[in-house]
């Protein structure tokens, strides 16, 4: 199968794993968030301030459609997109899924230090704060991630390596 979803939540380094792999495997990278915010001449903050998070699902479901079109392609998806409408079953119909699955402190780490205004869903949530709020929302979103075909843990090279490894038999 020449396509790959890498998904997992906030922060946990999809889009810069994604863009090695693509390159180790010689296929292109797209980053779905990149491709919503280049038809819509709008940043995802500007969607879900002037049309919403609804709108902005619906967007991001019609940009999987699209990218699931592409061949020897790596995709990083946003978040949120498993967890919505069938997203979770399209992806594992239309290519290898691949959960990269952090703990919560780790996420907290990162998305402590990361402009908020680029991820509306965590305004300016800090500290404890943070972290609780990443605690409950991977909680229920780990439903739909451990759907994966593979779920990746470690490092960013450990991730990689697994990744190539799980492609490599397929
Ligand atoms: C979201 C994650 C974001 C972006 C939007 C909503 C989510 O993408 O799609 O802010 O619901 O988790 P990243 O996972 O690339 O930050």
């Amino acid at each position: 199968m020449n396509r790959i979803f890498l998904i997992g939540y906030m922060g946990s380094g999809k889009t810069t794993i994604g863009k090695v792999l693509a390159d180790t495997l010689g296929y292109t990278f797209v980053d779905m968030d990149t491709h919503i915010e280049a038809k819509e001449f709008k940043s995802v903050s500007q969607i879900f301030a002037e049309l919403g998070e609804e709108k902005f699902r619906l967007l991001e479901q019609k940009c999987l459609y699209e990218v699931s079109q592409f061949e020897n392609v790596v995709i990083a998806t946003g978040g949120g997109a498993p967890c919505f409408f069938d997203n979770m079953d399209y992806m594992n119909e239309h290519g290898l899924t691949v959960y990269i699955k952090l703990m919560v402190e780790q996420l907290a780490e990162r998305l402590e230090h990361s402009r908020a205004n680029k991820r509306p869903l965590l305004a300016d949530r800090k500290g404890d704060e943070l972290r609780a709020f990443i605690a409950e929302g991977l909680a229920k979103r780990e439903l739909f991630y451990n759907q994966a075909q593979l779920s990746a843990i470690g490092s960013d090279e450990q991730i990689l390596m697994q990744i190539c490894k799980f492609v490599a038999t397929k």
